[in-house]
């Protein structure tokens, strides 16, 4: 289902929070992933996975600015992520359920840096994005 101008919206005002800070957030991003679920650190083992390392914040960022051009273009995700789906697709062969818990991370990161914004339908709304980002990103599987 399409995203409702509602949702849409939500999922602006939140991003126009942490649209500037997409190193700090993205890093913990990938720290909540990795200490919830440490299976998905296989993937980064050439990284230095402490907190607050190179790595972590480049990484990060990369990400956060990703969901950021993701926002910018909610009328075409696939569009949108088409650079990296070749990348987790085909080189990376990332497990599909482990976009759902990097998309949990995300939400938590949100939730805890933006307590009054994240509302429940400002969460529900950030599923829907994030479930259409992820299925963007995995459609070349
Ligand atoms: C919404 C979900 C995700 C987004 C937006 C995203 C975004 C990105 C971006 C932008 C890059 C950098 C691409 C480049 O440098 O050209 C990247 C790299 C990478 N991603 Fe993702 N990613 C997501 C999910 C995942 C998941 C679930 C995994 C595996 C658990 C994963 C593993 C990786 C790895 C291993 C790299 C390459 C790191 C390196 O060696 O430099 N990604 N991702």
């Amino acid at each position: 289902m399409p995203l409702t101008a509602a949702e849409k919206a939500a999922i602006k005002a939140i991003w126009a929070k942490a649209a500037s800070r997409e190193a700090e957030l993205g890093a913990e991003v990938l720290g909540r992933l990795f200490k919830a679920y440490p299976q998905t650190k296989t993937y980064f083992i050439h990284y230095d996975l402490r907190e607050g390392s190179k790595d972590m914040l480049n990484q990060g960022a990369k990400v956060m600015k990703a969901i950021g051009s993701a926002a910018h273009h909610m009328d075409d995700l696939d569009h949108a992520v088409s650079s990296f789906s070749e990348l987790h697709a085909h080189k990376l062969m990332a497990e599909p359920g482990n976009f759902k818990l990097l998309s949990r991370s995300m939400e938590e990161t949100m939730a805890s840096h933006f307590p009054k914004e994240f509302s429940s339908t400002t969460k529900a709304a950030w599923d829907k994005f994030l479930a259409a980002v992820s299925s963007a990103l995995v459609s070349k599987y």
